[in-house]
């Protein structure tokens, strides 16, 4: 066959999560920060959520084994990337399970221990039909030949961790605060372990947590404050940064411990963190403020992460200078392989706001190739990340989303044919081992603030009946899948 040929063993498929996708016909999900969020009355009142319905998904709760065939059968696809709800194994409190902690001279936590009475007590508390349906979805991934690739965290925090109305409007006095408390890390490693022992024999590979940055951007740092909490602060955006970081280092430590049967291309229990990269560039090149400003962007956003997990690196001044307080290398557990999320590119513009450097810039409307999201079309931006990101961390890389908003569906082909090119030259041409392709996302599903008015799956839904309608890219994409060229 002509074409361009990917490695052997190349992995094909779709990237789905729990919120966006289960509800629709089975049990809802009600007991997270996300439920709460997208229902709030004020939330909907200010246009922050769209009022949509969580509950009006596409039902993959109940329909995954037909979900599964399409992506088998008419797809080819060898994989799939799902996350499991934290809020629907554990939607009442944990932290009463002792576990023995260790915190820095900072008060900040670098060690969890769990033990097996730990794990059976969490058992005891689990809601037993939840892990019979987790077990049921991930025994029909093994059973069609699907390689599962497993989200540990894809943003809902169970409201007893997180009260995002009350942390809006009165943080001081807030005391289920997210992300910004050491016991959401402690909680999330328990349930890390737990989800490692229980499911492990069902899993091939493991990502701790999707986008860390977008959790902190959106949520303590946009200018529109769109996720939960909702709040602006940039110093609350570095320490939401600092403590995912840690959990994931926590996290990987226990999945590690705790299921010793999982094995996948790169060897046993295979634990990786996925970062969603994106190429930020000056919106005027000849202004320096700008050129500054998007060096700054890319450093916060792309790389502080990235350094916090491999280096134990916390630049919480952003002077890209490591003080000796900003070091935490009893932190750094490890990440056996980097899921790139790449979308887009962004122009960044300086503009003055207030006193703290990541205070002073603004996001540049898309011109040109833009998206119904209004994302810029950038394909060349995926082979530049997959570069820099292999560089600077030397890892081996799977893209564990990439995908437009084209509600027509006129785009999407050329969007999934021009990144999967360049993927093939990063692969061939620039020698980063990459491993896989997962498309965001097999059908379209309940889009965070958005809910169903943006439409990035292969498959379109019908609301009532949940029917599963192909677009124009599937197609396009099972050619590219089952031949394993372009
Ligand atoms: C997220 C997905 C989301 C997609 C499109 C990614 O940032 O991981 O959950 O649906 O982007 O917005």
């Amino acid at each position: 066959m002509v074409g361009k040929k990917f490695p052997e063993g190349f992995l094909w498929g779709t990237a789905i999560s729990s919120f966006q996708a289960e509800m629709g016909r089975g049990e809802p999900s009600d007991k997270t920060d996300w439920w709460a969020w997208v229902h709030d009355a004020g939330n909907i009142e200010e246009g922050i959520v769209s009022g949509h319905n969580p509950l009006n998904g596409p039902g993959f709760w109940e329909l995954y084994a037909d979900d599964f065939r399409l992506l088998r059968e008419e797809l080819n696809n060898n994989a799939i990337r799902l996350s499991i709800d934290w809020g629907r194994l554990f939607p009442e409190p944990t932290d009463d399970i002792h576990v023995p902690v260790k915190l820095d001279k900072y008060g900040h936590v670098y060690d969890v221990e769990i033990s097996d009475d730990v794990l059976h007590e969490l058992d005891k508390r689990v809601v037993q039909s939840s892990v019979k349906r987790y077990r049921e979805i991930f025994a029909e991934a093994k059973k069609q030949d699907i390689v599962l690739m497993l989200t540990l965290f894809h943003w809902p925090i169970p409201l007893w961790l997180h009260d995002p109305i009350k942390c809006k409007t009165d943080l001081e006095h807030a005391e289920r605060r997210g992300w910004l408390d050491n016991k959401t890390i402690i909680e999330f490693t328990k349930f890390t372990a737990y989800v490692a022992y229980r499911f492990g024999d069902l899993v091939d590979l493991y990502c701790t947590i999707n986008e860390p940055r977008i959790i902190s951007e959106h949520g303590y740092l946009s200018a529109w404050s769109e996720f939960p909490p909702g709040l602006y602060d940039p110093e609350l955006y570095l320490i939401v940064m600092r403590n995912l970081a840690i959990a994931h280092g926590l996290s990987y430590e226990q999945v590690k411990k705790w299921d010793q049967t999982s094995f996948s291309d790169l060897g046993p229990c295979t634990v990786g963190l996925v970062p969603v990269l994106q190429v930020f560039a000056p919106y005027n090149p000849k202004d320096q403020r700008d050129v500054d400003m998007a060096r700054l962007i890319d450093y916060a956003f792309n790389e502080w992460g990235l350094n916090a997990v491999f280096h134990g690196d916390y630049d919480m001044n952003l002077d890209y200078i490591i003080d000796p307080e900003e070091q935490k290398p009893y932190t750094v557990k490890g990440c056996d392989y980097l899921g790139v999320n790449y979308y887009s590119r962004w122009k960044i513009k300086f503009e003055e706001k207030g006193e703290k450097p990541l205070a002073n810039f603004k996001l540049m409307p898309c011109e040109g190739d833009c998206t119904d999201y209004g994302w810029e079309i950038y394909p060349e931006g995926i082979r530049e990340v997959l570069n820099w990101a292999y560089k600077r961390y030397r890892r081996p890389i799977y893209i564990t989303e990439n995908g437009i908003a084209d509600d027509k569906g006129d785009t999407r082909n050329r969007y999934l044919l021009a990144h999967v090119d360049k993927l093939h030259q990063t692969i061939y041409e620039d020698k980063v081992p990459l491993k896989g392709y997962f498309h965001w996302t097999l059908m379209d599903n309940f889009e965070w603030i958005d809910g169903y008015k943006i439409h990035f799956g292969l498959y379109r839904v019908d609301q009532d009946t949940k029917k599963r309608i192909p677009t124009k890219t599937v197609d396009v994409y099972r050619k590219i899948a089952s031949s394993n060229h372009i």
